[in-house]
């Protein structure tokens, strides 16, 4: 890696994509807590540095810092909003309450500047209460708005620059463009580094953590552990055994198209273990579902123990934790645990040298691009988010073999339309529902007193937030009368309409 930048977090929104937008851009970065040290900061190699928005106010009490050595390593530094305030209060400009807090869509008028080079829109996504009212010394306006009379600054002498908006976002226009600028004309980087040039370097620090060690995986068909099994298979051949459990709580034919790609087609040594007695004996009776939730979770684990001690001597554990855990777990070095990972927890009754965690420093879609890389077709690096506990959390009530095949079959049925209607990558997430109710209807010329299925397709970008889908009513109506007359005992299908907040995507 010859070109860096350290991306300092005073705790905005928006950092994570601003960590992206540079590695996009061709730089790879690093998010940092606004508390590293100046060590951590400088790495190895350190070509610029970029300080985040934040929540504080600068001149409170409790406000976020960096050290003031930042600005004292010759390479550039980019401040965006709360960053630009808290480079102006570090170079002893005045910063102040704006009258209106600015807020929104908002036209900019820039100045020639290297900064903006190219730039031809004026739109830009502004959010803030503080505001730099009078320049430090040695700082330059490059840029106001009708509110804000200095919406950037720049102090070329000293390589110190300011944005008071977010360049990140993509309401601001051209905004990736300032800074593609930064890491071009002010840092003066070349821009090349790219996911598919990674597989080399991973491969190359895999065998170097390994030796000839033994490695196993829980293989769970998901993303992040798919393509760290592949990635540490390329490294290392047969001795990453991976361990697929079928707790017999996924969707209709996933385990027998997992088993065919990973074994039969990229050549994984695959140990399949039928666990889905086992699971189900353990859901008898169980209704709540943070009680099935941790069930699962603990069954899980426990069988993954039993099998990697059959294996033995295994030396290490492959964690398909990606760069999301590592910065929402607050950076640390030390091993971050998926929360939300079919396995739960860590197993305890084994003994592991370490852990190998190809992809911690790399994004969601870094992870499928360099999936995809590695020959994992693309619908596979692309599929919709799927609980760990499966279809469990998608029974309410207590878990049956007869209600798993009704929401098994509903779901196969969804899906297969969903997709026959072109909208297969264009909706976050789908599923169907085993509601639990029961309600009257006619089917043929009988009452029937059958069960209800719900619909539930979701939109968002990163499920913290969703909005329902708006599937065509004709697509929903096929739907309908397909899982209706092909699934026995179900007379009834819905369409939830429920936005998370309030309601969470799952039903359970
Ligand atoms: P909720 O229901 O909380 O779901 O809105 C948000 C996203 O997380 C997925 N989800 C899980 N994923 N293990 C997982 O791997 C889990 O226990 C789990 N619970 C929910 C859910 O499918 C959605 O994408």
């Amino acid at each position: 890696m010859k070109e860096r930048i350290a991306v300092i977090d005073f705790g905005g929104q928006y950092n994570q994509l601003i960590a992206r937008r540079v590695r996009e851009a061709g730089v790879f970065c690093e998010l940092l807590p606004c508390t590293s040290s100046i060590e951590e900061i400088r790495g190895e190699v350190l070509s610029g540095i970029i300080l985040t928005g934040g929540p504080d106010s600068v001149t409170g009490e409790n406000a976020r810092k960096a050290t003031p050595e930042i600005f004292e390593l010759g390479v550039p530094v980019l401040g965006i909003c709360y960053g630009m305030q808290y480079i102006a209060n570090e170079f002893k400009g005045r910063i102040d309450r704006s009258q209106k807090r600015e807020y929104g869509r908002t036209k900019i008028y820039y100045k020639d500047h290297p900064l903006f080079e190219g730039i031809t829109a004026d739109i830009v996504w502004m959010n803030h209460n503080d505001s730099v009212f009078e320049l430090p010394q040695g700082f330059d306006m490059i840029a106001y708005t009708d509110n804000c009379p200095i919406a950037a600054f720049a102090n070329d002498a000293k390589g110190i620059y300011g944005i008071q908006f977010h360049a990140e976002v993509n309401h601001t226009q051209q905004g990736t463009q300032i800074i593609k600028n930064f890491l071009t004309n002010i840092c003066g980087l070349k821009c090349e580094w790219k996911v598919e040039n990674l597989i080399e370097e991973l491969t190359e620090s895999i065998i170097k953590q390994v030796g000839d060690g033994k490695v196993v995986a829980g293989l769970s068909g998901g993303v992040d552990s798919s393509v760290a099994s592949v990635l540490v298979h390329r490294a290392i051949g047969d001795r990453l055994i991976c361990i697929f459990v079928d707790h017999g709580l996924l969707r209709k034919n996933e385990a027998e198209e997992v088993m065919q790609f990973f074994r039969n087609e990229m050549g994984l040594n695959i140990k399949y273990v039928d666990a889905r007695k086992r699971f189900l004996d353990k859901l008898k009776g169980v209704v709540d579902p943070e009680q099935k939730r941790k069930i699962i979770g603990t069954e899980f684990v426990r069988v993954f123990e039993e099998e990697a001690n059959k294996i033995g001597g295994v030396d290490y554990l492959l964690q398909g934790t990606i760069y999301a855990d590592v910065i929402e777990s607050g950076h640390n070095g030390a091993a971050v645990i998926k929360s939300h990972h079919n396995v739960g927890g860590l197993p305890e009754n084994i003994s592991f040298k370490g852990l190998v965690e190809p992809l911690r420093m790399l994004f969601k879609d870094e992870v499928r691009e360099l999936g995809e890389k590695l020959g994992i077709p693309h619908k596979l690096v692309w599929r919709q988010p799927f609980p760990g506990p499966g279809l469990a959390i998608r029974i309410m009530g207590e878990v049956t073999e007869d209600k798993l095949e009704i929401v098994r079959e509903s779901d196969a049925i969804l899906r297969e339309e969903i997709a026959n209607a072109g909208l297969e990558h264009k909706i976050w997430q789908y599923f169907t529902v085993f509601t639990g109710v029961q309600s009257v209807g006619v089917k043929g010329d009988e009452r029937s007193y059958d069960y209800c299925i719900a619909i539930r397709a979701v939109n968002s970008t990163d499920a913290m937030t969703v909005e329902w889908a708006q599937l065509p009513y004709d697509l929903l109506m096929r739907i309908s009368e397909r899982i209706i007359s092909e699934i026995e005992h179900v007379n009834r299908v819905v369409y939830d309409i429920t936005a998370k907040p309030p309601g969470t995507i799952e039903w359970e």
